[in-house]
């Protein structure tokens, strides 16, 4: 049975339309069934519509306690309870730039990976490529990556499903450096993906065996 997939985003959702991409050519024995982002205006919800994805909208505002909300914990509760309500095999962070409570991660936990613009152990946390382009410039970096790996509380690290290079000069600009890094963080978060679908393909048949 096709994986199913639930996938959150922050942004442009350019990985989002990988996932997309993989799924409708049949690279990714696998469908997204749903798109949530805490941002109204992420271009990655349309992507989903465009796709006939349900692209749900999950605000932090009302949570927030400066306007006398429940807080992160509460937030990230009730985001939990309806990304599984979703039945989904894998929960992919593809650019969802919100930390989540160890409650959410403990929740997912095996079954939630995040993608993150740098090696293992460089740069968590925001602005990654920004940071490593500095480090080059500054002469003490010559290759940055991409990873992706399963999440633990702690942000942007934890067991590495995939990671690739990417050189990285001091003469690099943000327009030169970026496109270069999003081009591989597409090709190796779809890769990921398939590992980790077909590994449980495998696993479910010899359950059935
Ligand atoms: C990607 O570069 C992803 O690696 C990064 O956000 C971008 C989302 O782009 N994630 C992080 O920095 C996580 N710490 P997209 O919206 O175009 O897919």
């Amino acid at each position: 049975m096709s994986a199913r997939l639930v996938v959150l985003v922050s942004g442009g959702g350019t990985n989002l339309q990988a996932i997309l991409d993989a799924c409708a050519s049949g690279r990714l024995d696998a469908s997204v069934v749903a798109v949530f982002s805490d941002r109204a205006g992420a271009f990655g919800l349309e992507r989903a519509r465009r796709a006939d994805v349900p692209a749900i909208h999950a605000p932090y505002s009302p949570f927030s306690t400066k306007r006398g909300g429940a807080g992160r914990a509460a937030y990230d509760a009730a985001l939990a309870v309806r990304v599984e309500a979703m039945r989904p095999d894998l929960v992919v962070l593809a650019g969802f730039m919100r930390i989540l409570s160890p409650a959410f991660v403990g929740r997912f936990s095996g079954r939630l990976i995040n993608l993150h613009p740098a090696l293992p152990g460089a740069f968590p946390g925001t602005r990654a490529i920004e940071r490593a382009l500095a480090a080059a410039q500054a002469g003490d970096l010559h290759e940055t990556g991409v990873m992706v790996h399963h999440v633990i509380p702690e942000v942007d690290a934890g067991p590495v499903i995939a990671q690739a290079t990417v050189p990285v000069a001091a003469s690099d600009t943000l327009d030169s450096l970026a496109p270069r890094i999003h081009a591989v963080e597409h090709e190796l978060l779809v890769t990921a993906i398939a590992q980790l679908v077909h590994s449980r393909g495998r696993t479910t048949s010899k359950e059935l065996s």
